[in-house]
């Protein structure tokens, strides 16, 4: 789901106290696309003609690294309302000899923000205020990203990637069916907010032409003048006048102390393959792992694919791993995170120890376990694999549809309202119905916690798998789900992708199905022991673009469905 995922904290909270609405029963999801295989290179990301600029680097003799910039660039121009400039995410990679990293260039909070900045008077959250308008952004990180990528492994200049981007913002981009409804759904928030018209605020039919001049100027400057462009050069006097304008408190100063931080990822096996996943200030690798680590010692395959007990098993594992991520996670520069312990085998077993096939475990009798001595859903991913065999995940994000919907009309580009990331309260959940504590509260120049989860499986030290995903809370147990479908199911890689997703997030104490693919029989047998659901909030969960590596070393695409994710590969 896209737009409606800024309400979802009511939907979510109405849907703990509403019956789940009977669905018709379908069994495989409705429209399976055929895997795109490809004998050497690939790309997959939510718009074609992102995978092909990036493909087409690759086939030029570029590397995944390479790609990965002109993919980014490219997605920040035809899929704006998550692709960016004015956001940020992260990156995981595996080189093609086995080396393995990850880059952190998620939004800070402003040098002037502080712990209660969204709080009135009586210490209440104000609606609206981490989410809407100039207050809401954080200081961003992607133009820091894929330079710091290109100086660790770029092998072509900066003006050969992102020229086919300059290119396409001058002659336009097609505007298509999904493209065009979320355009018309979010005219007035743009024209509101932004007090102006600018293109973002016509009228498109599907087949239209957009171009982005605006950006195109920006992007040339970049390629032209560097990072610095960005940080401190026209770029990003303008950036800062504007935000000025709007009531920001992000300052030049903001811009010239970001920087993006390469982290040692998060490693963990589940049988017999070793996944590495992105670590704190996100907490997708924690709780991937978490969950997955509490569901090993389960016979999953012989539960059958989301059938009543695989449901109730995930659900239960995502129920303690969402408890743990509210009170342990967010930023390691800022909090000391207990990550082994988290991680540990013992604590994992002791955390399912009151698991029951019998019925459901309420989500307020499950607390953030005791450690022994120590969003928008609008987010994007992209999987790239190389002729030489290095796989980068990037998963980058504005946060909500758009972000804060500041649009700067001279430099082309969206602002991120990343700061709905941070915790405004204990205990009252941000937009996407999380809920978080001391951890992830606000700091000047702290990084919010991320759900962001760009994953890599490797299976007898070899590439098998490249994943990730955009939803948000959600983003988490749709890689799981992606995943789990390869490994334990069988899946093809598009089948994976396709197949029918479920989310629990520990509070609200619901299951979200999507609306297609669950049976009445199913939803009914999970309410007979105690689960609440719907599969009205979420329509559709996630939209995973995945790379799997064939036995003959040939790749296979997953690119889902749900958008117009697209695979393109040589
Ligand atoms: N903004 C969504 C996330 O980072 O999880």
């Amino acid at each position: 789901m896209k737009p409606a995922h800024l309400l979802l904290f009511a939907f979510l909270t109405f849907a703990c106290k509403e019956k789940p609405k009977a669905q018709a029963s379908i069994e495989k999801p409705k429209s399976e696309k055929a895997a795109v295989i490809a004998d050497s290179a690939m790309v997959v990301s939510a718009r074609a003609e992102a995978s092909k600029i990036g493909a087409d680097i690759l086939k030029m003799g570029g590397n995944a690294f390479d790609a990965m910039i002109a993919t980014q660039m490219a997605l920040a121009l035809t899929y704006p309302n998550a692709g960016n400039l004015g956001g940020g995410g992260f990156m995981v990679y595996r080189s093609q000899y086995g080396e393995i990293g990850s880059l952190d260039f998620r939004e800070k909070a402003p040098l002037a923000a502080t712990r209660d900045m969204y709080l009135d008077q009586e210490g209440n959250v104000i609606a609206e205020k981490s989410t809407d308008g100039a207050l809401a952004v954080g200081v961003p990180g992607s133009i820091a990203g894929i330079f710091a990528v290109h100086e660790k492994f770029g092998t072509l200049p900066m003006e050969i990637l992102l020229k086919p981007v300059i290119d396409l913002a001058n002659n336009g981009y097609v505007i298509t069916a999904k493209q065009k409804a979320r355009f018309e759904e979010f005219k007035e928030e743009f024209e509101k907010t932004n007090d102006e018209s600018s293109i973002f605020t016509e009228i498109y039919k599907q087949g239209d032409t957009l171009k982005n001049i605006a950006l195109a100027n920006t992007l040339s400057r970049i390629a032209k003048n560097g990072r610095s462009e960005f940080y401190a050069g026209d770029t990003g006097k303008k950036m800062i006048d504007f935000l000025k304008k709007k009531g920001a408190i992000i300052t030049q100063e903001d811009l010239d102390a970001y920087e993006a931080i390469w982290r040692e990822p998060i490693v963990f096996k589940y049988k017999d393959v070793k996944l590495i996943s992105m670590a704190p200030p996100s907490s997708g690798g924690v709780c991937l792992a978490q969950i997955l680590k509490m569901v090993e010692p389960y016979p999953v395959s012989e539960y059958g694919h989301n059938s009543t007990k695989y449901i109730q098993l995930l659900v239960e594992a995502e129920k303690r791993a969402y408890a743990d991520r509210s009170e342990y996670l967010g930023d390691p520069d800022f909090v000391d995170i207990p990550v082994d312990s988290l991680l540990s085998e013992n604590y994992l077993l002791k955390r399912m120890e009151n698991f029951s096939l019998e019925k459901a475990t309420p989500s307020e009798e499950i607390k953030p376990g005791k450690i022994g001595g120590a969003e928008s859903m609008e987010t994007t991913h992209f999987s790239i694999v190389d002729k030489f065999g290095n796989a980068v995940s990037v998963t980058t994000t504005l946060n909500a549809s758009y972000g804060s919907k500041l649009y700067i009309s001279d430099l082309g580009f969206f602002l991120n309202n990343e700061m709905d990331d941070f915790s405004a309260k204990p205990g009252v959940p941000n937009m996407f119905g999380l809920i978080g504590g001391e951890a992830n509260a606000i700091a000047p120049q702290k990084r919010m916690l991320s759900s962001m989860t760009p994953t890599i499986v490797e299976k007898d030290g070899k590439l098998l798998m490249v994943l990730g995903t955009p939803g948000g809370s959600t983003i988490i147990t749709s890689v799981l789900q992606t995943f789990l479908n390869v490994h334990k199911f069988n899946m093809n890689m598009q089948q994976a992708v396709d197949a029918p997703r479920f989310h629990h997030q520990w509070l609200p104490d619901v299951i979200l199905f999507e609306e297609e693919g669950f049976s009445n029989e199913t939803i009914y047998n999970l309410e007979a022991k105690g689960y609440s659901s719907s599969t009205e909030i979420l329509p559709q969960i996630g939209y995973i673009d995945a790379i799997l590596v064939l036995p003959n070393g040939k790749l296979e695409g997953g690119a889902d469905r749900r958008g117009d994710d697209t695979a393109i590969g040589y």
